[in-house]
């Protein structure tokens, strides 16, 4: 992002991004980063495609940051399945309780996870905004994966150097 993009960006985040409730979110594991990172890059995703889409893209920006809004206390009570398909509803709870979120918004956070969701996206932004979950997810746990493969082969080369010696 240009530094001018990267400026802007940070002014229609930074209450969020700063916000107590939110920086909970750096120590929730998430696709092998922290929740608040991937948040991070598909808010930055959002922005960046809705703004050269001329939409609505301060109010996609922020609801792209808190679609994933929630932390391990809040889903206690569910089993991961459960977990995906509820943790969209949790994570409007939480931005409704400490941030402004219109109807727009509500349903780009509600629908982030559809189609394992029942709620269907129903604006443009809320297409763009399930689309970069997606994308950004994928190359996380591509990475993460890939890194726990290689973390694998790594001991096993120690291993069997090991047994040489
Ligand atoms: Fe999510
Ligand atoms: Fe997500």
């Amino acid at each position: 992002m240009s530094l001018q993009k990267t400026y802007e960006f940070d002014q229609i985040v930074n209450d969020i991004t700063n916000h107590e409730h939110f920086l909970e979110l750096k120590h929730e594991l998430h696709h092998g980063i922290s929740r608040y990172e991937h948040s991070l890059r598909v808010a930055k995703m959002t922005y960046v495609i809705t703004k050269r889409l001329n939409l609505d893209y301060e109010r996609a920006t922020r609801a792209a940051l808190l679609h994933d809004f929630f932390t391990g206390k809040d889903t206690i009570s569910y089993n991961a399945k459960d977990t995906l398909k509820v943790h969209p509803s949790i994570a409007l709870l939480n931005a409704k309780k400490y941030f402004d979120i219109d109807e727009k918004q509500a349903n780009m956070i509600e629908a982030h996870m559809f189609p394992i969701c029942n709620v269907m996206p129903k604006y443009k932004e809320s297409w763009i905004v399930t689309s970069a979950d997606k994308i950004v997810a994928s190359h996380e746990m591509y990475r993460y994966k890939a890194q726990m493969v290689l973390g694998i082969w790594l001991i096993f080369l120690f291993n069997v150097i090991a047994m040489q010696k």
